[in-house]
């Protein structure tokens, strides 16, 4: 267990330029998805992150080796010879059952721990299921792993989602890439990772149309015509939302390279809502603030609406707003944990259900907090930049998930920080 703190001292102000990591959300699934390519796939612009060290112990365990070398991974997977994930990973790292749609589409079979809490035909993985069942899937559970078999083959099939799931999407497409003729995944999810993944696919040898939007189509290919390829992992926008939430806090102006400004759009237009000017090119975004904040009405939704990943953050901005807003969550269950520790620090939050009412107010005040999940963790860091006072924010193994460096980058902009042994602080 990470046993250190940020320390960071408030009253800065962030600007300056920085460059965000390749995407964790992407990276993740595409490491899943080199288990197709039976070879070595070479993987650019991978984050230094935990959750990939997690990625790549789930690989290890399957039989593939990971070679890390800086931002660039080796993975060979000629050599898998387990379709099994224990419950010791996937209950670490719930992304781990992404492996589930691979192993089914090279071996025919796969045994995945299920994720704490969850059960076949109850939330959080059914429409996973309901996906790869109508791809000809069996499932059965043992001993709390879920078994996967495919009697007659994988097939391709139609199937309309419940909801756009990202992960339920990618198990699909990961799957059907190597069924037998035609699939159609409708209300798929439409985030950039899922394109990204798709783009690696098709590099692969897949054949994938539509991804990145709501209808993907995908023509079944033969396992043994896919083949390993090198690919570069598309920009993080949820870390570039983050640095330029902390711009709009503070002013800027701030610069984030390395994204696509089209990946952000709801983002940038609820930042311009609260008074920023906001400016962008091919790879980089401004923000920069001279007027007070605004306050602004946002609700989540599954890509292109506002991400819940950004919920947080926002949520931050609205709490030193002029006036009202009311923030509404519609992805997740319970994701207002971060307002708790907020109102720590001052702010004015009324929770209701599923909507959290924000009452903006003049300062916030700096306060031991912890963070409770990645997203509230790297918000709870950049509330401690604009507080008075000193803020030490714990439980870092959440931001260590999915940040890199946050804290080296968040002083290359002029932020007062400093990760230091929690035995220090006594
Ligand atoms: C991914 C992202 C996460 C992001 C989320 C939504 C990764 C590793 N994580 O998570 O950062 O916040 O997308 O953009 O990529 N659900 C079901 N049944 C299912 C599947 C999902 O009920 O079979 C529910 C979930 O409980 C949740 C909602 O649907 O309430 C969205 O989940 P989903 O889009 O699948 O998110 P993840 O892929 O888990």
């Amino acid at each position: 267990m990470n046993q250190e703190v940020i320390i960071v001292r408030g009253n800065h102000t962030l600007k300056g330029d920085v460059r965000v990591s390749g995407a964790k959300n992407s990276a993740l699934k595409l490491m899943a998805a080199s288990i197709l390519g039976q070879g070595e796939t070479i993987l650019h612009n991978v984050p230094l992150i935990s959750d990939i060290e997690l990625m790549s112990e789930v690989l290890a365990r399957l039989g593939a080796t990971v070679v890390r070398e800086g931002h660039t991974l080796r993975i060979n997977t000629a050599d898998v010879d387990s379709c099994e994930t224990p419950y010791e990973l996937v209950s670490k790292m719930r992304a781990s059952i992404s492996v589930l749609g691979p192993l089914i589409g090279r071996f025919g079979e796969a045994r995945v721990a299920m994720p704490g809490g969850c059960q076949i035909g109850a939330r959080k993985i059914d429409m996973h299921l309901v996906g790869l069942e109508a791809l000809g899937v069996a499932f059965d559970v043992d001993h709390g792993v879920l078994a996967a078999t495919t009697p007659n083959g994988l097939r391709g099939t139609h199937v309309y989602l419940e909801f756009p799931s990202v992960g339920a999407t990618e198990n699909m497409l990961m799957a059907a890439v190597t069924a037998e003729g035609h699939t159609a995944i409708e209300n798929a999810a439409c985030e950039p990772e899922i394109e990204d993944l798709a783009n690696m696919l098709n590099a692969m040898g897949a054949r994938v149309a539509g991804a990145g939007t709501s209808l993907i189509e995908i023509e079944g290919v033969p396992l043994s015509t896919l083949h390993p390829c090198e690919h570069t992992t598309v920009g993080d926008r949820i870390e570039a939302g983050t640095f330029l939430a902390g711009g709009a806090l503070t002013g800027g102006p701030l610069t984030v390279h390395g994204i696509d400004p089209a990946f952000l759009r709801m983002a940038i237009m609820k930042l311009r809502a609260m008074g920023c000017d906001v400016e962008t090119g091919d790879d980089w975004i401004t923000v920069r603030r001279e007027e007070p904040l605004s306050s602004v009405d946002i609700q989540t939704l599954p890509h292109p609406g506002f991400p819940t990943d950004l919920q947080a953050q926002f949520m931050l901005l609205a709490a030193l707003a002029d006036d009202v807003s009311v923030i509404t969550e519609n992805v997740f269950e319970n994701r207002f944990m971060f307002a708790a520790e907020l109102m720590r620090m001052g702010a004015d939050v009324t929770l209701d259900d599923h909507h959290a009412i924000v009452r903006g107010v003049d300062n916030l005040e700096g306060a031991p907090v912890s963070s409770t999940d990645l997203r509230a963790g790297a918000a709870l860091v950049l509330a401690g930049i604009v507080a008075d006072g000193e803020t030490s924010v714990h439980h870092l193994e959440h931001i260590d998930r999915g940040y890199e460096d946050y804290v080296g980058k968040l002083a290359s902009l002029g932020a007062d920080i400093r990760r230091v042994p929690a035995d220090s602080l006594r």
